[in-house]
Formats: C-alpha cells, structure tokens, sequence
C-alpha cells in the first residue's frame, strides 16, 4: 500500500443560479416527485414574504405545503429537537426547503435526517461529543434556497448547532446530508442588513482561505475506502473555487456592504463567491479560525451585535471565524507561504506586499475588516486575556478541523494565537 494518499474526492449538489432562480422551485420540486412539502425557514427571513412566494409556486404544481418559522439563529441541539418534533408531529412529508440562512439550511439538514432514518439527533453529532453514527439509508429531497451570501451550507454535506448542555458548537457531517438541489437567487440577499452581509461575508473569505491553504490531500495517511471523510484536504478541484471566490470577494465585498440595497451586481458577485467557497471548503475543509470560531461562539456572555437578533447574546458565525484568523495565518504562513501570498494578492489587488511576507496576507484581511466594521478581535466581543486558557480546550476538541491544519497544532499554539487575537488592529 502507497503510504500517502493517493485520492481526493469532491461533491456539490446541482446549482441553479441567478436572478429569478427562486421563482421556479416548484417546478424543480416537481421533478422529484413529491406531493406534500415543509419550508423551514426563521421569522426574519419570513417577515420578507419569500417563504410565501416559495409555497404559492409549489400550489402551481400541485404540492402543497407548510411553512415552519421556528429556525433559531445559530441552531441549538435544543432548537433542532423542536424543529424536529414539530416534523414528526405533522409529518410524513416526502420532501423539504430550506430558506434562509445556514440557520435555516442546517435545521433543514437535521430535520430531513431525524425524519428519514431512525435515531436521535446526539447519535449522528460528530465524536466524541455525539456518537458518530452515519445515515445508513437516502433522506428525502431537500431543496436548500440561500438568503445570505455566507456559509455555502446550500452546497455542503454538513450541519452546525450549538449544544448548548456542554458548551460547545458541533456538528453532523456526511455526504447524504448534502441538500439534493441549490437553488441560489441573489436577489433574496437585497433585503440583508449590512451588519449581516459584513459577517457572513468574513465567512465566505475565511471558507476560501481556510480550504485554499488546507492540508493537501496526498500529505495524509492513505485511507480505506469506508473511512473516507467529507474533508479530504485541499486539492486541485476545490482550489479552483477558492481561488474564484476571493477573486469575487476582492470586487464586490465592500460595496455590498455599503450599499447593499442597491447594488444587485455587487450581491450577485458575493453570492457566487459564497456558492463557490462553498464548493471549495465542503470538500477541502477549513481549519484554525473555524476551530477557534467553535469556543468564542459557544461561551458567549452578553454580546449582542448590531443587525441580529436581541434576545440573547451571541457571537454570529461570520464574526466568529474571522477574529482570529489574522493570527491564524500568521500562524499557518510557513507550511506553505506561495499559497499564502497568491491568496492575500487575489483578496486585496490593492495592496502592496509588505517586505516581510508573513504579514501579507494578515494586513490584507485587517484592512478589509476594518472597512466592513467587524469588531476589532475577541475584546470587542467580551473576551478578555484571562479567558484564554478557559477557550483554549473548546478548539482542541474540534480534532476533525485542526487535522485539516497545514501545520501541527498543540494547545500553546491555540493559546498564543487567542492571546494575540484580543485585539488586531
Ligand atoms: N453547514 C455549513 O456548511 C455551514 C457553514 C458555515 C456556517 N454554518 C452555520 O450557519 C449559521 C450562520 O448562518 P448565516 O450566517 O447564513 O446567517 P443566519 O442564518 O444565522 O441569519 C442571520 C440573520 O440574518 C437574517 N436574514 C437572513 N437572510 C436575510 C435576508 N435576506 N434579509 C434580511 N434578513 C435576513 C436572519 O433572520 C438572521 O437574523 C451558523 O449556525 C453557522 O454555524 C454552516
Ligand atoms: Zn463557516
């Protein structure tokens, strides 16, 4: 046997992209067969009537439906419990959509599991929080239909929540959660405050970064073929839309943030890049700032950002994974510094290298930050140097992203780049 790997594997579900897209789900519906169908979205989303507008073309083709509203932001093993309940209590239903954001897209993924096959939601959480357990039959067709340009979670086999009895943020991961159709309409994103746009934006930046300088795939351990993971490392595939999505980013972020009302090109731009980063890191995988992103969202005191919801303090996703990733990268940089470079030159063309390369990459990620008003690292979200060692074991847990880690990560490493995350600028 070869003592490296030799295979890399890569899967997205079909795309239909574009202004308009939205509009003809019920006849994609349609194709599958199905006749009675639950839209799971959150109030947010809802108050904008696409939720509606989803069901009144299902009636056109003769399904009917329902609409959930109950998505939590940011899911909870909690929230997807009752979401899950309020399923089975209606159900059968022989197909689902998702609308909103990863909330809603990942509650919908969760929901389409519990209500496929049997067993309960910690079976299927990834080790050694949950058990681990795979699907072992087809869930029905899910249609996931994106309303921020951010996670990818339309194009990725995977679903995030927060549980909340121990902490921490986990996760489900296998290939039969991957939504059976995107459907991406950059117009449902024109309604996005900006606050929302600038951090599922860092998420899409932090997705194409993360995957871009991944581990590469043939530098593992070969594996049997039923030990194969949805993060195989980053490879010649993903790193196609990696590279395509900071290009992206690079044209449009900053105007989709300061006006994203009107700018529909600047919209359709950063929805690509969101699609394709998806695409990119749904494959490859993503490392340290999404490892640490676990811990600061999951310990959370009373930080309530500006654009979401009041009624807790939490620290949105984007937010989350975007505080450390200067030091990350800084961090990352000498395990492979040509990736590096070209990506700080595709996220910020405008930006003269530095003599020293290792700060390349991190200046180009600050000065966007800085012109999007993300907050100025983990003390403008309540963390303090005396709760580093408290975060530091909430990343260590997450063994699935950090093996994804270019480099070999110990504890003191984590510590250090917390530490020298308080503040970035
Ligand atoms: N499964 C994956 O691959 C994956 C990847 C990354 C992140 N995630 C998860 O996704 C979640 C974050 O998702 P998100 O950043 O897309 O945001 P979100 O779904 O949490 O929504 C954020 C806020 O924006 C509002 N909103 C959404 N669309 C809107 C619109 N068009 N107009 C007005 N308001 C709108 C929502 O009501 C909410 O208040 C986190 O739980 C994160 O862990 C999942
Ligand atoms: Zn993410």
């Amino acid at each position: 046997m070869a003592e490296n790997e030799t295979i890399f594997t890569w899967g997205a579900p079909p795309l239909k992209f574009g202004p308009g897209a939205s509009d003809e789900i019920g006849f994609d519906m349609s194709g599958y067969g199905v006749k009675r169908v639950l839209i799971l979205t959150d109030q947010g989303v809802s108050a904008s009537g696409v939720a509606h507008r989803i069901a009144d073309s299902l009636t056109r083709y003769d399904i009917t439906s329902e609409i959930f509203d109950g998505v939590h932001i940011e899911p909870t093993d909690d929230s997807m419990h009752k979401a899950t309940e309020y399923a089975r209590a209606q159900g059968p239903w022989d197909g689902f959509i998702a609308v909103g954001g990863g909330s809603a897209i990942d509650t919908a993924k969760a929901v389409n599991l519990l209500t496929s096959q049997a067993g309960e939601l910690m079976e299927y959480i990834n080790k050694p929080i949950g058990g681990g357990k795979a699907p072992t039959g087809p869930l029905k067709p899910l249609i996931a239909v994106p309303t921020t340009a951010g996670t990818g979670s339309e194009s990725t086999a995977m679903c995030v929540m927060d549980v909340l009895s121990m902490k921490v943020k986990t996760g489900i991961s296998h290939w039969r959660l991957r939504p059976t159709m995107a459907v991406v309409d950059p117009l449902l994103t024109m309604t996005l405050p900006p606050e929302v746009t600038a951090s599922s934006g860092m998420d899409i930046v932090c997705h194409a970064l993360e995957s871009y300088t991944a581990r590469w795939y043939s530098d593992y351990p070969p594996k049997a073929a039923e030990n194969r993971v949805t993060y195989c490392g980053s490879n010649p595939v993903s790193d196609l839309w990696s590279e395509r999505a900071l290009q992206l980013i690079a044209q449009s972020f900053r105007r989709a943030v300061s006006d994203g009302g009107e700018d529909v090109e600047a919209r359709a731009n950063m929805m690509m890049a969101a699609t394709f980063a998806g695409m990119g890191f749904g494959n490859a995988g993503v490392h340290i700032p999404h490892a640490n992103a676990y811990p600061i969202a999951g310990m959370v005191r009373d930080y309530r950002p500006a654009g979401y919801p009041q009624d807790e303090p939490m620290v949105p996703h984007g937010q989350s994974v975007s505080l450390t990733a200067p030091e990350a990268f800084r961090f990352t940089f000498s395990a492979a510094p040509d990736r590096c470079i070209r990506a700080a030159a595709l996220l910020d063309p405008g930006l003269d290298r530095p003599n020293d390369d290792q700060e390349y990459l991190p200046r180009a990620l600050v000065r966007l930050m800085r012109d999007i008003d993300i907050p100025n690292g983990l003390g403008a979200v309540g963390y303090t140097e005396q709760d580093v060692p408290g975060l530091v074991p909430g990343t260590m847990k997450q063994q699935r992203l950090l093996s994804t880690c270019p480099r070999e990560v110990h504890e003191e490493d984590i510590e250090a780049i917390l530490r020298r995350s308080i503040t970035n600028w």
